[in-house]
């Protein structure tokens, strides 16, 4: 037999992975699921970035090899971006890495910082990846807790408190998912004040900021003055776009974290295809107006899925942020109800836990569903 490194067995097959194939076995038998368990927008971006991206794919050095940095109008395109959208100054030389979807920068930046025996400050509950690529790497997790009371952001004086010693990463997600909280800049000062005072690299992954905005413009962790000395931040067009098959991401931050992560990344892949790129270079042309109807689409459908709430007797804000609703069921074992729920009502939405064990008792919905098959999940539900 050949063994397996030791690391690989402190993780598991992604939740989702496993999940779709059951659900894939289910269709096979003629049972027709309605996923409402993941994010995956299902709106087509705005369609000139199709047409740029099918008019580039007929060019000869579409099919090369292409830069491990982006093409150059690619950096330049998510600079102006910045500038626009989030009000900051990024150099498209030194301080941009385009990425193939930010999952991969979780990776490449842990791979990039973390030795064996570092340990990482993750939130609880938070994006599973986090952890899982921490423990491939021998890391140790220590998981700072976000709760219900305390609106779901981290609370600093608790950080304090932690024996911070070989912690070298801290990651923060907001608008957070699972539970669509928000965040102020005052917040994210405090938070960069805390990695500066102990030398934490902090990593803003930052895929739903289009559903965050103060003083007029969407947030981003440089809209703090300090930031880049400890701060990188990971993009994506995923969510901002309906773009998540394409994957395209960035890592955000001074030359010295990118130049470092670049070491990893060239080793990893041999650049974005280059019609994607150009695609990419369209998307983040378009922005307010491209915005205004995806959300004005998505608060139809948010309004179903509070009806779907409230006939589940679940408790929910609707202030929610992101592409999710985060509801408290009225009981503990979400597994067991979400898993009853695809049974009963072949409707799939995801137990709370596989985010950490503060979101037990939660269940999350995305909104990433046509409203006429929320309609019909509605339906499903009362009858
Ligand atoms: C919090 C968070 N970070 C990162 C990602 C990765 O997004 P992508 O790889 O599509 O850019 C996701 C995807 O769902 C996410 O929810």
């Amino acid at each position: 037999m050949i063994v397996t490194s030791k690391n690989i067995n402190k993780i598991s097959e992604y939740f989702f992975s496993k999940k779709m194939k059951y659900i894939n076995s289910l269709e096979k038998k003629g049972k027709k699921v309605i996923n409402l368990g993941i994010g995956n927008p299902d709106i087509s971006p705005p369609h000139e970035v199709i047409n740029e991206m099918k008019k580039a794919s007929e060019l000869v050095n579409a099919n090369y090899y292409q830069s491990y940095i982006g093409i150059e109008k690619l950096r330049y395109a998510i600079s102006d971006w910045y500038k626009k959208i989030y009000k900051v100054n990024i150099n498209p030389e030194q301080e941009i890495l385009p990425l193939m979807g930010s999952k991969e920068g979780i990776m490449h930046i842990s791979m990039c910082y973390l030795n064996q025996g570092d340990k990482v400050l993750i939130p609880n509950p938070g994006y599973p990846t986090y952890s899982s690529v921490s423990r491939l790497l021998g890391a140790d997790i220590i998981y700072y807790n976000l709760f219900e009371e305390e609106k779901w952001l981290p609370n600093i004086d608790f950080l304090e408190t932690i024996n911070l010693n070989k912690i070298k990463i801290i990651w923060v997600n907001y608008p957070h998912m699972p539970t669509c909280a928000t965040i102020n800049i005052k917040k994210l000062e405090e938070l960069v004040m805390f990695s500066i005072k102990h030398n934490i690299l902090l990593v803003y992954d930052n895929p739903y900021s289009f559903f965050n905005k103060e003083n007029n413009h969407f947030l981003s962790i440089f809209n703090v003055k300090q930031a880049k000395h400890v701060a990188i931040e990971l993009n994506s067009l995923s969510k901002s776009y309906n773009m998540p098959g394409w994957r395209v991401g960035m890592i955000i931050g001074h030359k010295k974290f990118i130049s470092n992560i670049i070491k990893v990344k060239s080793q990893m892949d041999s650049g974005m295809y280059y019609p994607i790129q150009i695609g990419a270079i369209e998307a983040m042309k378009h922005n307010y107006i491209w915005l205004k109807k995806l959300h004005y689409e998505y608060a139809r459908r948010r309004k179903i899925i509070w009806k779907i709430c409230d006939n589940l007797k679940l408790k929910y804000k609707k202030n929610n942020s992101g592409i999710f609703i985060w509801a408290k069921l009225n009981i503990e074992n979400d597994i067991i109800w979400t898993e009853t729920l695809l049974i009963k009502n072949y409707i799939f939405v995801t137990p709370g836990s596989i985010f950490g064990t503060n979101g037990k008792g939660y269940i999350r919905f995305s909104i990433c569903c046509p409203s006429k098959i929320l309609e019909e999940a509605k339906n499903r539900i009362s009858s």
